[in-house]
């Protein structure tokens, strides 16, 4: 939703992206970054932010939850089809990116447990478990104003994005990051299985049939293992400036 208004003189970035409700998409790998930064962007300017891996979480704690195999795709879309996911946004003094609601029910620490993290790439690869919270994602994001994060959602969710970010780093700073975050809050972890697991959750992401992990041909690549958060915040809010 671009603007065909003359652009003011003195006007900086972020008004401006403010002003022009645009639709952002940031894709990537595990431990990218991608939620720290979707999030910071969304409050410089305003955004709705939307963790799409967030409502993948929760339907798989609710089938973890129910004791639902994980080869059991109907029970398990039947399931989710019966809740209510919901994401709310938090403000800065919150531990939590995002507030998840399950049913009414706070679960935003339950859901990034290593149990969860285990099993989403499984409940995320059964397409009528996507096909239910895909639409609930594009009706969220219809009004602009929206960053969402995921795997699907420049080339998926929203193939007419104004702006694409494929946001990577190399593996061993993922895993290194992941392995940072998990200590900090008093988990006692091994830095050898993190990045196993990081690289395990990627293969999956990217070989699934349906809705694979992949860069949107019109997307552009942030590399960045070199690079400080706000670096990566400052270089998607200057892309957006260029829209
Ligand atoms: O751990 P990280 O924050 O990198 O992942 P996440 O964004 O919380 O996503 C968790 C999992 O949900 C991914 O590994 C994917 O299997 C799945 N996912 C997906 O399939 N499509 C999305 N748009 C977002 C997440």
């Amino acid at each position: 939703m671009l603007s065909k208004e003359p652009r003011l003189k003195g006007d900086d970035s972020k008004a401006w992206v403010a002003q022009q409700k645009l639709k952002i998409a940031i894709d990537g790998p595990a431990g990218a970054g991608k939620s720290t930064v979707a999030q910071l962007v969304a409050r410089e300017v305003g955004y709705l932010y939307i963790d799409t891996g967030a409502m993948y979480r929760a339907a798989t704690l609710l089938v973890l939850r129910a004791k639902i195999p994980l080869d059991h795709q109907k029970a398990m879309t039947e399931l989710i089809q019966r809740s209510v996911i919901e994401l709310q946004p938090t403000d800065a003094s919150s531990p939590e990116k995002i507030r998840v609601l399950l049913n009414n029910e706070d679960v935003s620490a339950q859901i990034r447990s290593r149990e969860v993290t285990a099993a989403v790439s499984a409940v995320s690869s059964v397409m009528l478990v996507r096909e239910l919270l895909v639409d609930k994602q594009r009706k969220m994001a219809g009004l602009g104003a929206v960053i969402l994060d995921g795997r699907d959602i420049g080339t998926v969710v929203m193939p007419d994005a104004d702006l694409k970010i494929f946001l990577t780093a190399s593996p061993e700073v993922r895993a290194q990051r992941r392995y940072d975050e998990l200590t900090a809050i008093g988990e006692n972890v091994d830095y050898d299985t993190i990045l196993h697991e990081i690289v395990e959750r990627d293969r999956k992401d990217t070989n699934r049939a349906i809705a694979p992990l992949r860069q949107a041909q019109d997307a552009v690549m942030i590399l960045s293992d070199n690079m400080t958060i706000s670096q990566v915040v400052d270089t998607i809010i200057k892309l957006c400036d260029k829209r």
